[in-house]
């Protein structure tokens, strides 16, 4: 087993579930409601964790009750939470309406919380890791975290998960070994397919390893070397049973193929495990 390191967020999540999807301005019951720890690191960390590797967080943790869930949580799920910085200010909280008859998820999300510092992961003895992987938010220093750890490792591999089209984002791609993009970061940039979007940005990173999920139509990755739309690797997805709860389905992906690829798997075969964990997680509720 591997160890590895994640930096990003950690969130409270706050999740009602509604047989009807409301209205604005509506009043609609819950038929469930859960308070659980998320944040796209603190989720990948947990299923990594579950996965039998030693799983580190890097995430700035606030001072207030809601931290302490986070905290409670996630040592529980042995997510190692040493090198979370603790800060003064409210824990990152998103409040999430969950449909029933599709598990879908809308997330409204507040933050108000100081960010990680470079010096916060400078601290962290990276060179004892196996793997790293970084979120790709707060841009510009998230670059200068992952430009520190090229300097100081050796040859382990970084993955950076390009989710969201923040400006700037693009400064991330140059450091990764593997690129894990998301179908909203892939249609906000306007391609309607995910070996689109990997062919076209291949020219840009020819150094890495292009990933993208595309939900119930499977995942698509493209090796180093590679740059056509043929040459792209497909899995189909994994139907484990209807769909329940999509919360955190990608971050359970990301974990999949950062697991597959640590042992050393096949691109296809990290495909296919990462569809399998992803699949499994969206028929149940919860992340675990
Ligand atoms: C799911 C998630 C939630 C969190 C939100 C933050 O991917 O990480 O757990 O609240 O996204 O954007």
């Amino acid at each position: 087993m591997s160890q590895i390191l994640l930096t990003g967020t950690a969130t409270l999540d706050i999740v009602n579930t509604v047989e009807r999807y409301p209205q604005e301005d509506d009043e609609v019951r819950a038929s469930a409601s859960r308070v659980a720890s998320g944040g796209n690191a603190a989720n990948t960390a947990a299923v990594l964790a579950s996965l039998g590797h030693q799983s580190h967080l890097c995430a700035v943790l606030a001072d207030d009750a809601s931290a302490a869930h986070i905290r409670a949580t996630l040592q529980h799920a042995e997510v190692d939470l040493r090198y979370c910085p603790q800060r003064s200010g409210a824990t990152p909280t998103s409040y999430i309406t969950l449909g029933a008859a599709n598990g879908s998820r809308t997330i409204i999300h507040h933050r108000d919380l100081p960010e990680l510092e470079t010096e916060d992961v400078s601290r962290i003895p990276l060179e004892q890791y196996d793997w790293l992987h970084f979120e790709g938010r707060n841009v510009f220093a998230t670059a200068n975290q992952i430009r520190l750890a090229r300097r100081r490792l050796r040859d382990q591999p970084i993955s950076v998960e390009i989710e969201k089209p923040r400006p700037g984002i693009q400064r991330l791609f140059a450091y990764a070994d593997v690129l894990l993009f998301s179908r909203s970061y892939a249609l906000a940039s306007g391609f309607s397919a995910a070996d689109a979007l990997l062919t076209a940005l291949r020219p840009q990173i020819p150094q890495a390893i292009l990933v993208c999920a595309w939900g119930e139509d499977g995942a698509w990755a493209l090796a180093p070397g590679d740059r056509r739309r043929f040459d792209c690797v497909h899995a189909p997805a994994y139907k484990a049973g209807p769909i329940v709860d999509t919360l955190g389905a990608g971050d359970t992906f990301n974990a999949g193929i950062i697991d597959a690829l640590c042992g050393g798997a096949m691109l296809e075969e990290a495909l296919a495990h990462a569809n399998r964990l992803a699949g499994s997680k969206v028929a149940r509720e919860g992340l675990l």
